[in-house]
């Protein structure tokens, strides 16, 4: 496939984290579980947990701010704001319209979008679409996750995996060169859905007595169908971004992968032929923020000096539905 030129570029990125840090010792106070098997079986050393009051539109809208701080965007040039959730505040209205009043964004359509974990390339690509239709010039990328309230404390296989933060970026059209967005790609498969979902809480399933106590409405997971799903399409995505950009995994400067996991991470790295030193990973500290993880590690990355001007970055992830997606960036 032909590379093809690229339609939008990230100006800038920001993160949020919640300051209360949970580790793998606190979680042995709360459920049957050791650090080692903790870190041995995820490579999870702590993650970071939101208190009571605060909620994804809030998190997501301190995110934001940074990035349009250092963009030096203003709440009313935004023309739209696309927010990637799983953890929404509450399910009417989204929590992108939350955001937007958080801002004072008042130009800006505001809406979310669901695909898991891999929302915030999701969301990147929507974002793509409306600049490439004219419909946008600015638009607000935020990924915003509280797992902390959608876990079940008392299940340990699901537990220890995820934490709480959000990513944001603003993304305008290409024209300095910087940030490029070369190629992406997106997939869905429906029908593994039942292998990391919350069953119940919806309107098929709405929420009664028998499903609190259930506690069906929480994430439920077959951690090992998902994690060999995960290596399959995480694989998939590297090659369909390097295939679209007309590139190949040596010619990667640093890949950001979903942090689920090191050892999908690992695995996703060595098929792509990309040395870990060329891999982006914070899953040790933040555990798997689901869709905030991509966004963060990227802010991160450029923080650290990570990125350099011109650098090729390779976005990759996986996540329920199943969901999967890449990109790659020219820094
Ligand atoms: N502490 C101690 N023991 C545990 C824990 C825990 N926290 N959790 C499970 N176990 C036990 C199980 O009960 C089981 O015990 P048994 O053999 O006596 O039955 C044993 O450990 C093995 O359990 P498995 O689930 O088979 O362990 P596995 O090696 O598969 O590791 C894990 C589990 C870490 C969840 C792994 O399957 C995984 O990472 N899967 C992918 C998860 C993932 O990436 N999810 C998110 C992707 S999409 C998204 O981000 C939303």
């Amino acid at each position: 496939m032909k590379a093809r030129d690229p339609i939008v570029e990230i100006v800038s990125t920001g993160r949020y984290l919640p300051d209360r840090v949970l580790t793998n010792a606190d979680l042995e106070k709360i459920v049957a579980t050791t650090d080692e098997w903790i870190m041995e079986r995820t490579g999870i050393r702590e993650r970071r947990i939101a208190g009571p009051e605060m909620g994804a539109a809030e998190m997501g809208a301190r995110a934001a701010r940074i990035a349009m701080e250092r963009a030096n965007v203003l709440p009313g040039e935004v023309d739209v704001i696309v927010v990637s959730t799983a953890t929404p505040d509450r399910l009417l209205p989204s929590t992108a319209c939350d955001m937007q009043a958080l801002l004072g964004a008042t130009n800006a359509a505001a809406y979310d979008i669901s695909a898991a974990c891999s929302g915030f390339i999701y969301a990147l690509s929507v974002a793509e679409g409306h600049i490439a239709s004219g419909n946008a010039e600015i638009a607000l990328v935020v990924s915003t996750e509280k797992m902390s309230g959608i876990v079940d404390w008392t299940d340990r296989a699901t537990c220890v995996l995820f934490g709480d933060g959000a990513g944001a970026a603003v993304v305008r059209r290409a024209g300095t060169g910087r940030g490029a967005v070369l190629s992406s790609f997106m997939r869905s498969d429906g029908t593994l859905a039942e292998l990391l979902w919350r069953p119940a809480g919806g309107v098929k399933v709405p929420m009664d007595i028998a499903v609190l106590d259930e506690k069906s409405h929480l994430v439920k997971m077959a951690g090992r169908e998902v994690f060999k799903s995960a290596v399959r399409s995480m694989a998939e995505a590297a090659d369909q971004a390097l295939m679209r950009a007309g590139l190949t995994g040596a010619d990667i400067d640093l890949l950001v992968p979903h942090q689920a996991n090191m050892r999908i991470i690992d695995a996703t790295a060595r098929y792509a032929g990309v040395p870990m030193d060329r891999v982006f990973v914070n899953v040790d500290r933040y555990g798997n923020m689901s869709s905030a993880t991509v966004p963060i590690a990227l802010d991160e990355a450029a923080e650290q000096g990570r990125l350099k001007q011109g650098d090729h970055v390779m976005l990759v992830a996986f996540g329920a539905g199943f969901t999967w997606a890449s990109a790659v960036l020219r820094w």
